[in-house]
């Protein structure tokens, strides 16, 4: 017997950075938009734990237990004192290090299988806490839609979204660390006095119209600038999709994923060719959003 499980990436509308906290991470202001790109999770019973990665980045992907979907299948079956000999098999879509929470959506997807297969009953809040042990941005692979990250992102709050939103995605050819970008943050604002990060109200006013042109002057990403500052042709990207028509362009999460919002899939065609010949990218893919979360199939 199988289960599997399908993850959706994310696009962050609005990710505002705090100055850096005494344990290193830095509180947030989050809003998380989950759009329809996925990677598939299926864990079979197997001698021992094992992974294996299929799709064409999964040359990249660890498939040793440093994985987040082998985290997220030790860390239950430790609290549930179940032996973890399961094969996880990702089929992966979404790009690796690419500001797209690729990893995190593994690990949600890993554990939302395991707690089926192994019938262990874990309740939603304990998914939720097991999700927030093994990465910022991993609660939100497991409950998806739109919401806001508060403290390093893993607290949500659920955000009403009133249409579907139309993006086209630029993947770079080499990924960005994203611990790195976080640092290049801390020393590009050495000194300067960094604000509490807030949600901005016209930006989740916006979300909740389903207004494209105002979610278009209302997106911002505090870790652009840094992401630039270690992997400067992706200023090209994203010239190269305003170019096309692109409502807005900006850095997803911290990179090096470019990401367009556009008014429709028409135009999403027509800025993801202009992006495709543009030579300034390696993939474009095009995805709409909100996405459902985590879902077993
Ligand atoms: O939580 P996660 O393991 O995904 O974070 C990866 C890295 O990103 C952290 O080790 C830290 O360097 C950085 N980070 C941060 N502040 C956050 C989230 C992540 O500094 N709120």
């Amino acid at each position: 017997m199988s289960v599997s499980v399908r993850v959706p990436a994310k696009v962050n509308v609005q990710l505002a950075v705090g100055a850096a906290r005494p344990d290193g991470f830095h509180d947030l202001a989050n809003v998380f938009l989950a759009v329809g790109l996925y990677d598939q999770v299926t864990v079979t019973p197997a001698e021992e734990l094992r992974i294996t990665c299929e799709g064409p980045d999964a040359g990249q992907v660890p498939l040793d237990r440093t994985n987040l979907a082998a985290r997220a299948a030790l860390a239950l079956a430790e609290r549930r004192g179940i032996d973890p000999a399961v094969h996880i098999h990702i089929a992966k879509d979404i790009p690796v290090a690419g500001g797209m929470a690729g990893g995190s959506a593994d690990g949600a997807g890993a554990l939302l299988a395991c707690n089926t297969l192994w019938d262990a009953g874990a309740s939603r809040a304990e998914l939720l806490a097991i999700c927030a042990e093994l990465g910022s941005d991993v609660p939100f692979s497991l409950v998806g839609g739109a919401a806001l990250g508060t403290g390093r992102g893993e607290k949500l709050t659920a955000l009403e979204v009133g249409a579907t939103f139309h993006w086209v995605f630029a993947m770079a050819d080499r990924g960005l660390s994203t611990p790195a970008v976080f640092r290049e943050f801390d020393r590009l604002g050495e000194g300067l006095d960094i604000p509490e990060p807030v949600a901005s109200g016209e930006l989740l006013e916006a979300l909740a119209k389903g207004d494209p042109d105002a979610l278009a002057a209302a997106v911002s990403n505090d870790l652009q600038s840094a992401a630039l500052s270690l992997f400067p042709e992706l200023a090209d990207t994203l010239a190269a999709g305003r170019g096309a028509g692109a409502l807005t362009a900006l850095v997803s999460g911290s990179g090096p994923t470019t990401a367009f919002l556009v008014r429709d899939p028409e135009s999403a065609e027509k800025v993801a060719q202009a992006l495709r010949v543009s030579g300034t990218c390696r993939t474009v893919r095009t995805a709409s959003g909100p996405a459902p979360g985590a879902t077993v199939l």
